[in-house]
């Protein structure tokens, strides 16, 4: 068959636009004008309701465009307050009487950063409303407690990114609902003790970036481990601090997601990973991690993602992996578990026979295995481990 170059353009040119424009059928969200002027701040109409973006704008006209408006119940509300000084201090009822379901703060992006101070009647009118509350990119060295967030029975998500001196999360009121909490890069959060959640049961803690070292997160998962959330929590996170060793998980017997990429964890030993419920993935990757002691990993692996990416792992011992990959076997590859072992300088002699000798049905669920430089485990010859 002969296309010429012209037919051949005409279908370029298709792909193009059908690529290029991949908004116009998915984003379902439709904008339209809104039924106050919210000037200076910016609002849009969507589906879910009324938008609300104030940057850089005064606290004083954040305050003008709230007292003003009528629209009482909001979908979201953005505030970046601008201010001459360092201080951006919010008053009691800077939304008036507003009810926002989603709530993002955040400083301007200078260095050092805006100090936020946050009145504890702030919000007060939202707070049977308000599921969602973010804090970015702000200092709260001057923020002495929690209580703007006092009563907040519905708020599912609380999120602090990028935020310095966050001691007062030791204050924290009961946030019945709470399902979420993220506090990411961020400073402070080791100096003070970890609230108590009770009765929150808490599914999902994202503590990444915060240069916590063992104690500190010791203490804190102490703090949740004896309170409500320890048979709720499903997902932890703890990549990017300052651990030496994997914090034991035991208390927790609804986990399933566990996160300790980016320490520097030289060791694992034995059962320091003792998982109740059926794991999904387990991040180990970037660990420093030269030796696992055998029986390290217990619980059932049949459906786990286990990422052991770039470590310096010499051995692929039985006793570490026979049981997990015996149990992702169960199931075809492509539904099975995983463990990824890209980046380890494996050692091809005979500590590997026990896999390709004696196991070759378990070699697919290793994923990039490599010894001596770059022998993928799946060309080894077992015949070549016949003397071991
Ligand atoms: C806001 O909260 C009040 C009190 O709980 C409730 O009656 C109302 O339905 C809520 N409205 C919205 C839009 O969430
Ligand atoms: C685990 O943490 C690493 C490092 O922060 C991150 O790149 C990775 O996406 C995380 N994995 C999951 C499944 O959350
Ligand atoms: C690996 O982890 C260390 C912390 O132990 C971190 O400094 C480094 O950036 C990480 N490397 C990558 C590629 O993420
Ligand atoms: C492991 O968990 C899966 C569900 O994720 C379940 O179907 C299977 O029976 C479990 N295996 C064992 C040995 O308990």
């Amino acid at each position: 068959m002969h296309l010429d170059y012209h037919s051949l353009q005409i279908i370029a040119a298709g792909i193009l636009l059908a690529v290029a424009n991949p908004s116009a059928a998915s984003n379902d969200v439709q904008r339209s004008a809104c039924p106050e002027d919210y000037s200076p701040c910016s609002c849009d109409l969507t589906s879910n309701g009324l938008e609300v973006v104030c940057a850089d704008i005064s606290i004083e006209n954040i305050q003008d465009v709230f007292y003003r408006t009528r629209s009482l119940f909001l979908y979201s509300v953005s505030l970046t307050a601008s201010t001459s000084s360092g201080t951006v201090t919010l008053p009691a009822d800077v939304l008036k009487d507003k009810r926002a379901q989603h709530i993002y703060l955040s400083c301007p992006s200078t260095l050092p950063k805006l100090n936020l101070v946050i009145d504890s009647a702030s919000f007060e009118f939202t707070r049977f409303n308000t599921s969602i509350f973010e804090i970015h990119d702000c200092d709260l060295s001057a923020q002495a407690d929690m209580n703007f967030l006092n009563g907040f029975v519905v708020l599912h998500t609380l999120r602090i990114v990028n935020t310095w001196t966050f001691d007062a999360i030791g204050s924290l009121p009961t946030l019945p609902a709470i399902k979420e909490l993220t506090i990411s890069r961020c400073t402070g959060l080791g100096n003070v003790p970890f609230p108590d959640l009770t009765p929150a049961r808490l599914e999902r803690l994202y503590l990444d970036g915060n240069s916590l070292n063992d104690d500190q997160v010791n203490n804190i998962l102490i703090s949740i481990g004896s309170s409500s959330s320890s048979s709720s929590m499903e997902q932890l996170s703890l990549a990017d601090n300052a651990l030496t060793r994997v914090p034991r998980i035991a208390a927790f017997s609804q986990l399933v997601t566990y996160n300790v990429s980016n320490n520097d964890i030289p060791y694992m030993s034995l059962s320091t990973l003792i998982f109740s419920s059926p794991v999904h993935f387990l991040g180990l990757k970037n660990v420093s991690l030269t030796a696992i002691e055998g029986g390290a990993f217990q619980g059932n692996y049949t459906y786990a993602q286990v990422n052991l990416e770039n470590n310096q792992l010499t051995a692929f011992r039985e006793d570490v992996f026979k049981s997990m990959l015996q149990q992702m076997t169960v199931q075809p590859p492509a539904v099975g578990g995983q463990v990824i072992v890209t980046g380890n300088p494996f050692d091809c002699g005979c500590g590997l026979a026990w896999l390709i000798r004696d196991n070759q049905p378990l070699v697919p669920s290793v994923k990039n295995g490599v010894c001596g430089g770059f022998f993928r485990f799946e060309d080894l010859n077992p015949d070549a481990y016949a003397n071991c």
